[in-house]
């Protein structure tokens, strides 16, 4: 009797957490090497783009990229509860800050997600409902992507500790595909091969 209990808690404890009813998707990313064999280099970039793009498009990257004043949360990005807004700064309005409940790190038992710089991307920098041709072309543009050059988006994918969460987000979320050193290496192919966007 003891021992089926356990079992069926082991089983709870290390099964798969139920993620809002989306059962398994694709967690590995194709490294730049696997690209090699398409002779074009522009089709070759572009390939590579969409490779990321299974990183861009997830709901861990999506949920903080939303169009409009309102994070998102879960598997199927419904709209954060308790409501909350981005405010002046996307750190919240001062009433309703995103740190008041968002702390320095994920706090697993209340499944909240916490960084010390937790809040809202700008609104030039949505992803949400846009196509990745579009998401392409608006993170290579210096006006929508914080004034940043390629070089400094390869950086700021590959190895800073916000994006970086994404890989490790708490109990009960689905982290992005791959890894982050992973995700950094297809940016940065896709840079050397000319940032090449995809249709
Ligand atoms: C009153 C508390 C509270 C405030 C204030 C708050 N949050 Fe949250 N937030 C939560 C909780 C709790 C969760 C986890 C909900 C869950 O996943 O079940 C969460 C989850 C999230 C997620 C989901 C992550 C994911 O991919 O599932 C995002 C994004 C988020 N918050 C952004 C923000 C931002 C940005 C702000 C400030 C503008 C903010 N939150 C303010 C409580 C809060
Ligand atoms: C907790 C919220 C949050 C999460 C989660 C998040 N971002 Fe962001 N992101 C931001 C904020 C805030 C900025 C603006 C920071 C700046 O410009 O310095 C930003 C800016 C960016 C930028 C530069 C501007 C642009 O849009 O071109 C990139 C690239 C980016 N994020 C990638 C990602 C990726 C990839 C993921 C998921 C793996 C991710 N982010 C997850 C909040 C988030």
């Amino acid at each position: 009797m003891r021992i089926k209990v356990l079992v069926a808690l082991a089983a709870l404890l290390t099964g798969t957490p139920t993620l809002d009813g989306v059962s398994e998707q694709s967690v590995n990313l194709a490294t730049p090497e696997s690209f090699a064999s398409i002779a074009d280099t522009a089709a070759r970039s572009a390939a590579m783009f969409t490779e990321l793009g299974k990183v861009l498009t997830h709901p861990r990257c999506v949920n903080c990229h939303p169009a409009g004043d309102h994070p998102h949360q879960g598997e199927q990005g419904r709209l954060h509860q308790p409501p909350v807004e981005r405010g002046a700064d996307g750190h919240g309005l001062p009433a309703m800050r995103c740190s008041s409940c968002h702390q320095q790190a994920n706090f697993d038992p209340a499944r909240i997600p916490g960084h010390p710089e937790w809040h809202l991307a700008p609104r030039e920098m949505a992803w949400e409902g846009k196509t990745l041709g579009e998401i392409c072309a608006q993170i290579k543009d210096p006006a929508r992507n914080g004034g940043r050059s390629l070089e400094e988006l390869v950086h700021h994918i590959g190895t800073d500790t916000l994006v970086g969460w994404a890989w490790a987000p708490g109990f009960g979320r689905l982290p992005a595909p791959g890894t982050q050193k992973q995700a950094g290496a297809l940016v940065e192919a896709w840079v050397k091969a000319g940032a090449v966007c995809p249709n």
